[in-house]
């Protein structure tokens, strides 16, 4: 019975319109630890281990980019061991899991500014980005040191420099943009219940779907994200017309 209810929701989700571009919060780390009297490091480690089957769900369907929020401008303010932590996840994700997601056709790349990244970090992104630069089925998007005020302050101060204070039209912003070449994200999911956008993709997220998952971000599956690809399917998206 279970099989056949979740073989019609793979085919009502293949059935419909995919999302191209799902961007992630990947919300609740701390709440999750400190619900089970954990250091909230112990979170971070959990939310790591959550986003690999999210990324193969995400691939297997066909999504062709999934960009997750892994560490804001903001997150600099946290203390510096949670910091630390989290930069070592990075460096140990990279090392144990590019392997395979090669193998599943995962190409890993970034958006933010990388090279105020601790040196290790830099390098295990490097390295993962050479490794899988040649697969096509999704791209793996990291938000590392990613604020969108950030971004776009980035673009537009390049833009000036290359090209002489000329006024800037949108498809030039988004060329500038660290997301340039990619297409705007379709369906942004929020883990833990916040209803809030927390400085991530503020110019690419013009007109995407908004799903908040009540669900920390360590007990998010492939079963929330199919949930949430089918909430996007339910919706009409009218791009500010009348549709
Ligand atoms: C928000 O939870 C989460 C973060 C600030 C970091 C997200 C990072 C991961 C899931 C793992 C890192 C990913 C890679 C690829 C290494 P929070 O700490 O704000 O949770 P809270 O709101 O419950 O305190």
């Amino acid at each position: 019975m279970q099989d056949r209810a979740s073989n019609l929701e793979e085919e009502a989700i293949l059935a419909g319109d995919l999302p191209r571009h799902i961007a992630i919060i990947m919300d609740g780390n701390g709440r999750w630890a400190q619900q089970r009297g954990l250091d909230r490091t112990l979170g971070h480690r959990q939310g790591v281990k959550a986003l690999k089957p999210i990324v193969k769900e995400a691939a297997r369907i066909g999504i062709e980019v999934l960009t997750v929020y892994a560490f804001s401008t903001e997150n600099w303010r946290r203390p510096s061991h949670e910091v630390e932590v989290l930069m070592g996840l990075l460096v140990e994700f990279l090392a144990s899991e590019t392997a395979e997601l090669k193998d599943e056709g995962v190409r890993i790349r970034t958006i933010g500014d990388i090279a105020r990244l601790p040196l290790p970090a830099q390098q295990s992104l490097l390295w993962a980005q050479t490794e899988t630069a040649a697969q096509t089925r999704m791209i793996l998007n990291l938000a590392l040191n990613y604020g969108a005020r950030d971004e776009i302050l980035r673009a537009v101060n390049r833009w000036r420099t290359e090209n002489q204070d000329e006024a800037l039209s949108e498809e030039q912003l988004s060329s500038y943009l660290d997301t340039a070449g990619l297409p705007d994200p379709d369906l942004l999911i929020r883990s833990s219940g916040e209803f809030r956008i927390s400085n991530f993709l503020l110019w690419q997220l013009a007109y995407a779907e908004i799903y908040i998952s009540n669900i920390l971000w360590p007990d998010f599956d492939a079963v929330e994200l199919r949930r949430a690809i089918r909430a996007y399917q339910a919706r009409h998206r009218r791009f500010g017309g009348l549709g």
